[in-house]
């Protein structure tokens, strides 16, 4: 298993296991993490499932590529440097730990 935090838009934390291979977005709906929407179910053609990446997994995580960064101008919360879609971000045993934000707004 694979740890993976959110961190809720007000500061509260919930922590959830998956199987490596699992996405992060599915890890969510998963939990019943209710900020990541995930209209598409991973297809990357929405971008109901955005999060940011905590600064100190950025490197690990990686940086969305540009056909993720096209999709995220669809994102209704604020686009940062740390802004990924968790359908993109397959977890691994190198991510057990990770911490990701859930953005205040999502659609
Ligand atoms: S679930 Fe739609 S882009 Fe990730």
């Amino acid at each position: 298993m694979v740890e993976i935090t959110f961190v809720h838009p007000d500061g509260n934390r919930r922590t959830v296991g998956a199987a490596p291979g699992t996405s992060i977005m599915q890890a969510a709906r998963d939990n019943g993490i209710n900020e990541i929407i995930a209209e598409c179910g991973g297809a990357m053609a929405c971008a109901t499932c955005h999060c940011y990446v905590d600064d100190a997994w950025t490197d690990r995580v990686g940086r969305r590529d540009d056909a993720e960064d096209d999709m995220l101008d669809f994102a209704e919360g604020e686009v940062r440097d740390t802004s990924r879609l968790s359908c993109q971000i397959a977890l691994s045993e190198a991510l057990d730990g990770v911490i990701v934000h859930l953005p205040d707004v999502q659609g």
